[in-house]
């Protein structure tokens, strides 16, 4: 049975009060769930001490949001795989879409990131996803298929044992507009597919979250479906009554 996960992306949000303040939230309210889920915050770079030395002895894991795909030198601003591991991060996020349309980052480059993170032990959480101009073009799968097989030309198929897809539609990030759940399956099932023609066993033990305006009020539904296995939350992951609630409808 493959591994249920919701994780909330914070994004370039907060201060250290705040972020000390939701992580405690957190453990006290996370810890009254008894689910055979993992969760897991995904925090800004200068908040992983304060992840690292709240969550250690609690069942959240912790990790970032982006890593650089070289190992050292002179990168001006980056942070290595290595460094996450000085915080004890189980996860890092690669190739999410504000990554790739602010930041100019390519498919190649997401898939050097997530076979960095993978060489240091850390668990990628690779996000696709398509605009909403490629999916009125009816290019959705064509551009999700190129982001995968990247990555598996890059890091090979088994890579995905050690690794977490999230599909993410950029035309539902912070918009208020979610896929529905049977938008959102009918793409879980695709990416699933995808792999399946490279190795049926590693696509059956695949976590795929799903992310997109993922609220309490909608979480259920499209948990419910069989091929999404847990959500990447992001603006609501900053509100604890929020994210326990999103993460108590995962069952
Ligand atoms: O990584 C998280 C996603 O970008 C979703 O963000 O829940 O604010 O729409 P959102």
């Amino acid at each position: 049975m493959r591994e249920k996960l919701v994780a909330g992306n914070w994004k370039m949000n907060g201060n250290l009060k705040e972020s000390v303040s939701l992580l405690n939230a957190l453990v006290t309210d996370i810890s009254t769930i008894g689910s055979n889920t993992s969760y897991a915050v995904c925090v800004p770079y200068p908040y992983l001490a304060v992840a690292q030395s709240t969550l250690k002895n609690t069942t959240i894991k912790w990790g970032a949001q982006n890593v650089s795909q070289h190992e050292s030198g002179a990168f001006t601003g980056e942070v290595s795989a290595i460094m996450l591991n000085d915080f004890e991060c189980t996860y890092v996020i690669v190739g999410h879409s504000e990554r790739r349309m602010l930041f100019g980052e390519s498919n190649q480059v997401v898939a050097e990131k997530y076979l960095a993170a993978q060489k240091a032990g850390l668990v990628p959480i690779l996000c696709v996803g398509e605009t909403l101009e490629q999916r009125d073009s009816d290019i959705t799968e064509q551009v999700i298929y190129e982001q995968l097989n990247t990555v598996m030309t890059v890091a090979g198929v088994d890579s995905f044992r050690n690794a977490v897809i999230a599909y993410e539609p950029v035309w539902a990030i912070g918009t208020g507009k979610t896929a529905t759940p049977q938008q959102a399956q009918d793409i879980h099932h695709f990416i699933r597919q995808s792999i399946v023609k490279q190795n049926a066993e590693v696509a059956s033990g695949l976590t795929i979250l799903y992310g997109g305006s993922v609220k309490a009020n909608n979480a259920a539904e499209l948990f419910a479906m069989p091929d999404i296995d847990g959500g990447l939350i992001g603006g609501a992951s900053l509100i604890a009554e929020e994210f326990i609630a999103i993460c108590s409808a995962i069952s």
